[in-house]
């Protein structure tokens, strides 16, 4: 995709999770065009700065902030430090993420909850502390969440995350329905099956996984992160200034197939 490269200058934008796999990219795209990036991890400040230099990332030009966002505190102080260090927060992406791979009746409780502590918790968290900063701040600003193809349709064997995903899809509605009339604008972007990360991992690691995914996209290849990172482009950008309460579904078609085909 073509933006001009000082698209989202003068914009500082929060990422959560933003040492995974897909975030790496993201983060990468969204310098590339002059945002100004606070990036939060669970990583200790070595871990971030050797993982985000070896993907290219120059670390002058971010602000690398340590906080578990199940924790209020933890969320409390990375809108705080991320706001000394780079002025207002515009935009805050709720990118958290994790899944335990597993059928739904080998579910334990604490993994359901530990499923939507880390998933939904602290998309919870970070929307709402980061509300609050631009209504303080006078931003009429823009919360953008990580979901997933498979908020709406169930893919097996990760039942827990599924319900995860829709959980966060009506919370960025939510949050799009009340916030809409001081400014605030919430949407979403619903990848399919990428190939870093999350489901790599499953991909490289679970046969069965793979015979289903190999059946399940119909543009037949694993989606490719910037395709991911241009869909966060897009509507960190002006050009999505009118959107808000929408999913952008990017997902080679992943949700046109009846599971039964797949
Ligand atoms: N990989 C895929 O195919 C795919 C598809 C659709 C949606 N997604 C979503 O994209 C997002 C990123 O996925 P990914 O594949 O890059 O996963 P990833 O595991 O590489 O990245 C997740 C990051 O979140 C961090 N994290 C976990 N718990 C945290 C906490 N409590 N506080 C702060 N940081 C924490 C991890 O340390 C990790 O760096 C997730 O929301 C995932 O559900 C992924």
């Amino acid at each position: 995709m073509v933006f001009r490269n000082d698209a989202l200058a003068g914009r500082h934008i929060v990422i959560s999770g933003g040492c995974g796999a897909i975030g790496l990219g993201i983060v990468k795209k969204l310098m590339a065009h002059g945002a100004s990036i606070t990036v939060n991890d669970i990583l200790t400040d070595q871990q971030a700065a050797d993982r985000l230099s070896e993907n290219g990332i120059d670390l002058s030009r971010i602000n690398y902030v340590k906080a578990d966002l199940t924790d209020t505190d933890e969320t409390d102080m990375l809108v705080k430090t991320a706001r000394e260090r780079f002025g207002p927060i515009h935009v805050a992406l709720c990118h958290i993420g994790m899944v335990i791979p597993k059928p739904l009746l080998e579910y334990r409780a604490d993994e359901w909850d530990e499923t939507m502590a880390v998933n939904v918790r602290t998309a919870f968290l970070l929307g709402s502390v980061a509300s609050r900063s631009m209504l303080e701040d006078g931003i009429k600003g823009h919360l953008i969440f990580t979901t997933s193809w498979v908020a709406d349709v169930p893919w097996p064997e990760i039942g827990p995350y599924n319900a995860s995903k829709a959980a966060m899809k009506q919370l960025m509605r939510s949050f799009a329905r009340e916030l809409a009339d001081k400014g605030i604008r919430a949407n979403a972007v619903a990848p399919g099956i990428v190939s870093v990360g999350l489901a790599k991992q499953q991909w490289d690691t679970d046969p069965t996984y793979r015979a289903r995914a190999q059946k399940a996209i119909p543009l037949g290849v694993m989606q490719p992160l910037d395709s991911v990172a241009d869909a966060f482009l897009f509507l960190c950008s002006a050009a999505a200034d009118y959107m808000t309460g929408t999913v952008l579904l990017v997902d080679g078609g992943c949700s046109l197939y009846p599971m039964d085909d797949a």
